[in-house]
């Protein structure tokens, strides 16, 4: 991690208020995938970590069971409440808590981050996958500055000062270790993608190599 969890909490309240209003075409297009991805169901309970002022959170509760949207930012979190009480959305719920300490415990079927889980290090990364799968969901939809080609700090998404994303097989390795299946691979940008995983009971976890012969 580039910054303390205090000084990105403390960075991302600062600008909570102008986020919304400050995003590219490429962050919408990974945004709308995610939201296409998780796809709940009334029976879903999803979890949504990183939420920041609840753009996954608040577009998956119209169909979900229920939401949990959990981020370190006090300044987002309030942004997000905000915008659920204006909108009336009553099944979901806003809280403190971090990739890898998710302040949760109750049931989970879809997990979901989109454009935070770069701020962590490879190794906390791995860490918060391997937290985020012993909630045991169903799916977990990624959105996130990734790196499908070389890293170019001159591109959009990747500010070395702040980020420290991971590569696309980095990343790949961290879904399938913590037992996930990876079934979905979406490249928005060079920098910028998502992946789903799906867990399968450890018994179904085999490919057959016979199976057209
Ligand atoms: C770029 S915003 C993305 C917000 C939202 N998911 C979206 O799609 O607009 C990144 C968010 O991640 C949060 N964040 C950073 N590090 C975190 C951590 N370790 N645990 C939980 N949230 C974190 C920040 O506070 C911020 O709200």
């Amino acid at each position: 991690m580039k910054k303390t969890i205090d000084e990105h909490a403390e960075r991302f309240s600062e600008k909570a208020t102008e986020y919304d209003g400050s995003k590219s075409e490429e962050y919408h297009a990974c945004r709308s995938l995610v939201i296409e991805h998780a796809a709940p169901t009334s029976e879903d309970i999803v979890l949504d970590l990183g939420t920041g002022t609840g753009a996954i959170a608040l577009a998956l509760a119209a169909d979900a069971k229920k939401v949990v949207g959990r981020d370190i930012s006090d300044g987002m979190l309030a942004e997000a409440r905000r915008k659920a009480d204006e909108a009336g959305i009553e099944n979901i719920e806003f809280g403190d808590g971090r990739f890898r300490d998710p302040n949760y415990d109750g049931p989970v079927s879809i997990a979901t981050s989109n454009f935070a889980l770069h701020h962590l290090s490879d190794d906390e990364k791995r860490d918060a996958i391997e937290t985020i799968a012993a909630l045991e969901p169903d799916r977990f939809v990624l959105g996130d500055v990734m790196f499908f080609e070389t890293p170019d700090p001159e591109a959009p998404f990747y500010s070395p000062e702040v980020d420290d994303p991971a590569t696309v097989g980095a990343l790949a390795d961290m879904f399938t270790d913590a037992g996930f299946v990876l079934t979905a691979v979406e490249r928005v940008h060079p920098q910028v993608g998502v992946l789903v995983g799906e867990r399968v009971p450890i018994d179904r976890q085999t490919i057959d190599y016979d199976s057209d012969r």
